[in-house]
């Protein structure tokens, strides 16, 4: 029990010492939802990372649960084997493997934990557990992105499938949600609308896609009013319902004929609701270094609106390279590497956790 107060206020006051003499090999997995990833570090250096995209839930309008499982479960040993050889890297030499813990689909979640745990067993070497939306965050310290990582304090917006949350991140271990959806995340915001208007899943990119060659302003949708800094995304969904509904019973041709603009229209209203809650956490906490993170992180919208941001209100922004937007494994590799360094490993009776607070 003391041990625990302690190190938990030890690693909230202390900055982690990121020194280390030994070189740290860390293999990293991620199978939190319909991607299988493994990624290799040398210390906080990416020596590969590898992920393995599921087709297979394209015809049903979303991720399937137990096709993903299975997925995973196929994808699992010939993606860890290929992040290792592009690595150059043999299992003998790995100093720790990491997983994601949650939040995430429980069958999902199993494949990577068992897959990790076993291995770790096997190898006689440290399991290091990840938080999968800790782990958008810290992408942004992966060296090979345009910037170097954002000094502490910073506030990360992350934007996923699954979450939305304003996140006040004091050091590497020390993490304060100040803001989240009371609902849907804007992934699913973007997904379920777009399945509306006829697109596959994931919907989110075919949305930005074509919203580049639409009007912005040609539709309204309001925007929901959610106190401080929290957010809401169950009614823009519903408004879009109602309102293709009421186009299309005069016009049954309204989405085909206008599909661009509504797209436009819809990621303009999102792009909004973001900015305005970002603006309000600045200006609560005086912190202007802004980090976005998580799938929605793609967004040509946001990206530009922080830019715009940038210059205008003097923000300093930062927005991680593409292949470490979508879920993949060196996030987990790096968080990993950090974790190892304050030596904070688990033991083999660690669980996956489908609800996982940060
Ligand atoms: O982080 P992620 O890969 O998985 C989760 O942890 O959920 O995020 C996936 C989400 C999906 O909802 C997908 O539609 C959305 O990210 N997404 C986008 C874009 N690329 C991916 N949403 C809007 N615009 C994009 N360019
Ligand atoms: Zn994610």
């Amino acid at each position: 029990m003391y041990l625990k107060i302690f190190s938990f206020v030890y690693s909230t006051i202390v900055p982690l010492q990121i020194m280390s003499l030994e070189t740290i090999y860390i293999l990293a997995i991620e199978s939190s939802c319909d991607d299988t990833s493994a990624s290799v570090f040398k210390n906080d250096e990416k020596l590969s990372n590898i992920i393995a995209t599921q087709s297979v839930h394209e015809d049903y309008g979303g991720v399937v649960p137990e096709l993903a499982s299975r997925a995973h479960q196929k994808n699992i040993v010939p993606v860890v084997d290929q992040a290792l050889k592009k690595a150059n890297v043999k299992k003998e030499n790995i100093s720790a493997i990491a997983f994601t813990k949650g939040p995430g689909l429980l069958g999902s979640l199993l494949v990577g934990s068992s897959f990790a745990k076993s291995l770790a067993f096997a190898l006689d070497i440290p399991l290091i557990e990840v938080h999968h939306m800790q782990a958008h965050i810290f992408s942004h310290f992966i060296k090979d992105n345009e910037k170097p990582a954002p000094e502490f304090p910073f506030l990360a917006l992350t934007i996923s499938g699954g979450h939305t949350q304003i996140v006040k991140v004091n050091n590497h271990f020390n993490l304060e949600v100040i803001g989240e959806t009371l609902d849907d995340a804007v992934g699913e915001a973007f997904d379920k609308s777009g399945k509306m208007l006829g697109l596959d899943y994931p919907a989110g990119p075919i949305v930005d896609k074509l919203a580049k060659e639409g009007n912005p302003e040609k539709f309204k949708f309001s925007k929901p009013k959610v106190k401080d800094l929290d957010f809401s995304f169950s009614g823009l969904k519903t408004a879009v319902l109602y309102f293709l509904r009421k186009e299309e019973k005069s016009n049954p041709n309204f989405i085909k004929e206008n599909i661009e603009d509504i797209c436009a229209s819809f990621q303009k209203t999102v792009v909004n609701i973001l900015m305005d809650k970002l603006d309000m956490a600045v200006k609560k906490t005086g912190i202007n270094r802004i980090a976005i993170g998580g799938g929605v992180s793609a967004n040509s919208g946001i990206r530009n609106a922080l830019k715009v941001s940038e210059k205008e209100k003097n923000w300093d922004c930062y927005i991680p390279k593409f292949e470490y937007c979508l879920d993949n494994a060196a996030m987990i590799a790096i968080v990993a590497y950090y974790k190892y360094l304050n030596k904070d490993f688990s033991d083999l009776s660690v669980t996956s956790k489908a609800r996982f607070q940060l």
